[in-house]
């Protein structure tokens, strides 16, 4: 068994030495020289500002140590070697196989995962070609204009969100376009609003499942099938419509059998590419039929650019790793419960939902990966966040003046394809202008002394410089750092996704939980199965009173609505 993490030497020497830094201001550690450049970062096409942190460089050598202790590089090439490091699943982890554009063979249990891995992508490059194309029709002939992604989790967040964010690479001017869709929610609310502005003619469905047996996913799939049946012409076939409109992508064929779905329209993928992790996987299929299946391939390069700066890069200079490392100080030793992502680009709008899973889902954990309870510090903080600048006008009040510490990292590119006013476009400098601004209020603030002299400059009494004195100073000391990158191109995408999944990868192994397995998503499952029978007219199966009094509420606005 592991010593303890608050065992380990660099643990304890940080305790100490982060009761030393927390006095010091973070904008007297930015003057530090020399300090900006070093811990200004490239890697992978992406420049990342790490100097607004508050740590001084005995923090970063004491971190690099703890990593060190904690034998990190050892679980990196454990990673890439197909090492089983989801223990409870007896599962490989390995994403970063779908994204392997070298010759280098990638093996898990005994077999080189390689050649399956380009079996798929040749796989799916064929079914896009001719989906785009115009190859491929639906059951009356028509060529598809509409792909909806029926999938839930990572089986949508991490393709809905890719789609967004490439926006401007779909196309839509061109004939072959393909207008992509996504429907996660089992809320029919979610299904009957999508379907409402689509042709069933020119649909295609992508149920997008690794297991195929999530219960959201197959009804929406079921319901979309019965539209898709109930509403071509008849000469289309009823059933036989289905396989021109349907495909599954998916580990489990028989599932998807049993489903109806022609196996031969299935794009597989394996029981070692987690949920949350798939969108590299065959789950990408929607945003290589939106993007073309080049543009796909730069998102899988750009994230093999950022797989290889940190499979290589020394620790010191390892920016998933340091930016890892900084959330596991500032949740130990500043009491931080959450981190805000705030990217200053509205195509990233999905970004934040798509990390919440990835970090939450992988590092939401209370034992370790032995098995054993933790104690004595926090793991997988809350994630959230909304693009800017939205978001500073709806919670920022809380990140400048608010009691708690919320590291934030800001995320933008440095050009927008959205060229406004003729080119002569000032969305993107003001933009831009207020990232930059909001990452130096957060670390400046604004004293006291600063607030009063304001107010007497603007002719104020004492009585009112008194009275609002105090409110209007912002404590600063704030950390964050800065993503930025040139445009928001595929493999842009691709290396700053890579950039996350790995932070969540560093941050499981040094806290020491297991970041791939997700059981504290099966309780309520369970549960909702026998709530379900229940609402719907079976007997009672005995809940506490406070359940059992919403149970009855629902059975009995079903029973009036009828
Ligand atoms: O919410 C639990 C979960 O298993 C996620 O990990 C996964 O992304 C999602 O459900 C969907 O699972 P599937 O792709 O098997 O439908």
């Amino acid at each position: 068994m592991p010593t303890r993490l608050i065992d380990t030497n660099a643990f304890r020497a940080l305790r100490a030495h982060a009761d030393a830094i927390r006095p010091v201001p973070l904008l007297e550690l930015v003057k530090t020289p020399g300090r900006v450049a070093a811990m200004q970062h490239e890697a992978a096409g992406l420049f990342v500002d790490l100097s607004k942190n508050r740590v001084s460089d005995e923090t970063l050598s004491l971190l690099a140590q703890l990593a060190n202790e904690r034998e990190l590089s050892g679980a990196i090439a454990a990673m890439f070697g197909g090492e089983t490091l989801n223990l409870t699943e007896g599962r490989s982890v390995l994403h970063v196989a779908l994204r392997n554009r070298s010759e280098r063979p990638i093996v898990s249990d005994g077999t080189d995962v390689m050649p399956g891995v380009r079996a798929v992508l040749a796989k799916m490059e064929d079914l896009v070609g001719r989906v785009r194309s115009g190859r491929w029709v639906g059951a009356t002939g028509e060529r598809i204009t509409d792909v909806v992604n029926i999938g839930i989790g990572g089986s949508d967040l991490g393709p809905h969100m890719v789609c967004e964010a490439l926006e401007p690479y779909w196309n839509t001017k061109k004939e072959g376009a393909i207008r992509p869709h996504f429907v996660s929610n089992v809320d029919g609310a979610h299904l009957a609003r999508t379907l409402k502005d689509l042709r069933p003619e020119t649909t295609l469905f992508l149920v997008a499942s690794k297991t195929f047996t999530t219960e959201e996913t197959i009804l929406n799939a079921k319901s979309a099938r019965a539209w898709l049946t109930s509403s071509l012409p008849p000469s289309a076939g009823g059933d036989a419509a289905v396989p021109k409109h349907f495909i599954a992508l998916s580990t489990n064929a028989k599932e998807v059998a049993a489903f109806g779905i022609d196996v031969a329209n299935m794009l597989e993928f394996w029981d070692w590419v987690g949920g949350r992790y798939s969108l590299w996987s065959a789950i990408g299929t929607s945003i290589a039929l939106a993007v073309g299946f080049d543009r796909f391939v730069e998102l899988l390069e750009g994230a093999h650019a950022m797989d290889e700066h940190f499979r290589t890069a020394p620790i010191q200079k390892n920016v998933p790793a340091l930016m890892a490392l900084l959330g596991v100080w500032y949740a130990a030793f500043f009491d931080a419960h959450s981190h805000a992502v705030l990217p200053y680009d509205q195509s990233l709008h999905r970004f934040a939902a798509w990390l919440q899973q990835g970090d939450m889902e992988s590092n939401g954990k209370s034992v370790t990966r032995e098995g054993q309870r933790i104690a004595g510090y926090t793991t997988g903080p809350i994630v959230w966040g909304e693009p800017g600048t939205n978001g500073q006008h709806a919670f920022y009040q809380l990140l400048h003046q608010g009691t708690r510490l919320v590291p934030c990292d800001f995320v933008a590119p440095l050009r927008s394809p959205y060229a406004l006013n003729g080119g002569a476009d000032r969305h993107h400098a003001m933009l831009l202008a207020n990232l930059v601004a909001q990452s130096e209020a957060l670390m400046i603030g604004k004293s006291i002394d600063t607030v009063r002299a304001e107010l007497r400059a603007e002719g104020k009494d004492e009585a009112t410089v008194a009275r609002l004195a105090e409110h209007k100073v912002f404590e600063g000391n704030r950390p964050s750092n800065v993503v930025l990158f040139d445009r928001l191109d595929p493999r842009a995408l691709g290396a700053l996704l890579a950039l996350y999944e790995h932070r969540i990868f560093v941050q499981g192994w040094i806290w020491n939980v297991n970041s791939f397995d997700q059981w504290g998503v099966e309780l309520g499952k369970k549960l909702a199965r026998t709530v379900l029978a229940e609402i719907e007219g079976g007997p009672d199966t005995g809940h506490d009173p406070s359940t059992a009094s919403l149970v009855a509420r629902v059975r009995a606005s079903r029973g009036s609505s009828a």
